[in-house]
Parts: C-alpha cells; sequence; structure tokens
C-alpha cells in the first residue's frame, strides 16, 4: 500500500485537499485524513497531485521506422511528460495497420517495448472497411488528404468505412481536403496558403454531416481554427482535440523554427491561434500529436512536431500563468480522451481507478529541452522554454514509474486497453 499524503488533488470539478491511498493497481481509498497500518507514505503536501495524463494520438513509429523513435523511447517521453496512457497511430508504411496481421504484429511489439499503457488505432484505406471493423479494434484513423501511407482515402471510402465501422467506436479524421489542397499546391508557395484553414474546415464538415447522417461516432483530429470546434459542437456524436503545437506556436514562430516549423495541419496566424484559446470549453481534449522525425527528415520537409513529453509541461506553465486552471487539465488531458475513447478506470482520480498519478511541484521551474524530454527524435520545437511546474514523481497502475529524473518503468510493462 502507498499513501500519498497532504496533497491537494486535481479534479475537473474543482481541487479537493485529500489524502489517497493505492492499493496494488488502484486507488483504494480517498479521504481525510487517511492513516492505514502498513502503507509506504509519500508526502505530497504543497504538490498538486493530477491523473496521469492520456495522449489519444501519438505515432510511435513502430515497426516502420525506429530511427526516429519506437515503443520503448516513446513511452519513456510519455513518463517524463505526466502521460501515462498513449493511443498510438496506424500510418507507417511498412507495414500499415491496414490489416489484422498487421496490427496484431503491432500489438506484439507494442507488448514487449510499452513502459506506459496503450491503445492501437487501425487504420483505414481505400478499400479496407469490412477488415477495419472485423478487426476489433477500438478505433479507426482515415486521411482525407495525403499521407506518408496507404491511409488517404477518398470522400467515398471514407463514407464507407463510417457506415461500415461500428458506429459507437470512434472514426478519427485527419480532416483536409486533398483535391482542394492539390489545386492551391499550383497556385502557392507557402504550406499555410496551400492547406488553408478553409482546407480543414470543409473537411471538417464534410466529416461532421456524413457520420450525422449515420448516426456514428467521429472524432477529428487536431483542429486547428475555431470555427471548426464550433462545428464539432453541433454534432452530439463528435468528438475533437486541439495539439499544444497548434496553442503554443502560430506562423509567427516559423521564422525561429525554419524548416523544423512544417507539420499537419499546419500552424495557423495569430488571430486563429487566439480563437483556438477563446473555444477551449468543458468538451476539449488535448492530444500532442506525437509525430517525431530526425532532423535530417525535417530537412527533407517531414511534417510533425514530438510532444508527448511536451503536453503537460506546456499545460502546466499555461495554469502557473493563470491562463486555464489546473482543473482544466485534469478533463482536457485525462477525463475527456478516457471517456471519448472508453478507456475503462483510466482518466480520474476516484476509488476503484487505475492508480495513475502525476505529482507536481508548481513551485519549481526548469526547461525543455529534448534530452530531458527523451524522445529518440533528438529535438523539441519548445527547446529551452522556461516552465513552471515541475513533475516530481508519476505512478502507473500504483507502481513508481518516473522519479522526476529516471523513468523507472521497464519495456514490457505498460499495458493494452482494449
Ligand atoms: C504525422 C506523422 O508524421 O505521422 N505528421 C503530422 O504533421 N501531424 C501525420 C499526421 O498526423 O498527419
Ligand atoms: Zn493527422
Ligand atoms: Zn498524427
Ligand atoms: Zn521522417
Amino acid at each position: 500500500m502507498i499513501l500519498i499524503k497532504g496533497g491537494r488533488l486535481v479534479l475537473p470539478e474543482g481541487i479537493m485537499e485529500a489524502d489517497l491511498l493505492i492499493e496494488g493497481e488502484k486507488i483504494a481509498k480517498i479521504g481525510k485524513p487517511l492513516s492505514p497500518k502498513k502503507a509506504q507514505v509519500i508526502n505530497a503536501s504543497g504538490r498538486l497531485v493530477f491523473p496521469g495524463a492520456i495522449d489519444a494520438h501519438v505515432h510511435f513509429r513502430d515497426p516502420e521506422d525506429t530511427t526516429k523513435e519506437d515503443f520503448s523511447t516513446g513511452s519513456a517521453s510519455a513518463l517524463a511528460g505526466g502521460v501515462t496512457t498513449v493511443i498510438d497511430m496506424p500510418n507507417y508504411r511498412n507495414p500499415p495497420t491496414t490489416t489484422i496481421a498487421a496490427y496484431n504484429q503491432k500489438r506484439i511489439i507494442a507488448a514487449t517495448k510499452a513502459r506506459c499503457d496503450y491503445q492501437l488505432r487501425f487504420g483505414g484505406s481505400e478499400k479496407n472497411a469490412e477488415e477495419a471493423a472485423r478487426s476489433g479494434a477500438p478505433s479507426l484513423k482515415i486521411f482525407l488528404s495525403e499521407t506518408r501511407s496507404e491511409l488517404t482515402v477518398s470522400h467515398s471510402a471514407a463514407v464507407q468505412h463510417f457506415a461500415t465501422f461500428p458506429a459507437h467506436k470512434p472514426v478519427c479524421v485527419h480532416a483536409e481536403d486533398k483535391e482542394r489542397i492539390e489545386n492551391r499546391r499550383k497556385r502557392f508557395k507557402l504550406q499555410s496558403e496551400i492547406q488553408d484553414k478553409l482546407s480543414a474546415q470543409l473537411a471538417c464538415e464534410f466529416s461532421l454531416r456524413e457520420a450525422a447522417k449515420l448516426n456514428r461516432r467521429v472524432h477529428i483530429c487536431h483542429l486547428t481554427t475555431g470555427l471548426e470546434i464550433e462545428m464539432c459542437r453541433r454534432y452530439k456524436n463528435a468528438t475533437y482535440e486541439i495539439t499544444p503545437s497548434h496553442l503554443f506556436l502560430s506562423t509567427a514562430d516559423l521564422k525561429r523554427l525554419g524548416q523544423l516549423g512544417r507539420i499537419n495541419p499546419p500552424l495557423r496566424d495569430k488571430a486563429e491561434q487566439a480563437a483556438l484559446w477563446r473555444n477551449l470549453g468543458k468538451d476539449t481534449i488535448i492530444a500532442s500529436d506525437h509525430a517525431p522525425h530526425l532532423i535530417t527528415h525535417k530537412l527533407d520537409g517531414a511534417p510533425g512536431f514530438p510532444g508527448v513529453g511536451t503536453i503537460f509541461p506546456l499545460l502546466l506553465d499555461a495554469a502557473s500563468k493563470r491562463r486555464i486552471r489546473a482543473c482544466d487539465i485534469a478533463r482536457w488531458c485525462a477525463e475527456n480522451p478516457a471517456g471519448a475513447f472508453y478507456l475503462k478506470n483510466k482518466g480520474r482520480l476516484a476509488e476503484g481507478f487505475d492508480a495513475d498519478l502525476v505529482i507536481v511541484n508548481m513551485k519549481k521551474k526548469w526547461k525543455i529541452t529534448a534530452e530531458n524530454r527523451l524522445s529518440k527524435c533528438g529535438w523539441t520545437p519548445f527547446e529551452g522554454k522556461e516552465i513552471v511546474g515541475k513533475i516530481e514523481k508519476v505512478f502507473l497502475r500504483g507502481k513508481l514509474a518516473f522519479d522526476g529524473e529516471i523513468v523507472l518503468s521497464k519495456p514490457g510493462m505498460g499495458r493494452e486497453l482494449l
């Protein structure tokens, strides 16, 4: 038994000063004061205790491209950043996770390498709707625009996936309109002009409309405009995510980032970034879209930023500046993703839930570096950024998984969530 004593527990509804008792893998009791006989006591006084973050959008690059990341390094980066559960994406080439065989291969790889808990997403391709539905996978990802694998689907194949994949399971959409982008590529040079806001909004509108006709669950990935949030709110079976990349960076950062600043969908201007902040609400999910590439690939134009290790720190810093509340982090990074992706007994500090906890000292400052974020890709767009709020301990199902310096959880300790 482990007793987390004297901390301030962060719930979406508010902060609760209480002790928390861990028995085995679970939160056994929350109350004040708790004094069980034989527990190991962790003094959390003056600390915030959060539920472990759930990052519903990561690309850990297994099995295709493990020079940039793999399940072991990706999940180490997650834990060092207070993320105890991730959902991994299927957009790989060799093989793409678009067949049941590839999906099962990935399950074995993840089971041997993962240090944190995880769920795997199936990939939709032009012709695999029936196989995707049969796979039993908890969610599906489709791309309406170009990506580095065969996951790009036409509108008609997207509709087929919407109709065939079990209606209560989320179909997650990378919503950018391929035709519009291809046309604009002939006329514009800048990525933000080619993949403009309307390209995203049109694809978002298409996805929501078609999903609504079928009364099915749909999830819009990494949306980048205020209007898309408003559109998602009009349809009750839709959820959406925003990335810290689009919240904390804008086209104004491209000068500094150069080629490293390329990401899909692209960074938007400051006005649109402000619209995202204004629209954050009770239904928001924040997910990193952790998309690591080596610097050499970035210089060749690869889109994407590492992010699983910075999602929680950036939000803690925003809370320290009173831009958001600590409670919002518990809602956006734990409770809401657990709800959207049916992660049982995850995402909340409550009796009977998994003891996934993050203990934070809001009085400590530190600096983000690629080195302390542990991703194999070796860079971060937030290099050198000063953060208020130090993650001192992370527990995964009752076990100390990160002690503030070192990741203690070993490959294979993560568990698949179905
Ligand atoms: C992602 C990647 O590299 O896999 N890149 C990105 O810019 N977001 C793919 C994706 O999520 O679109
Ligand atoms: Zn995407
Ligand atoms: Zn992605
Ligand atoms: Zn690459």
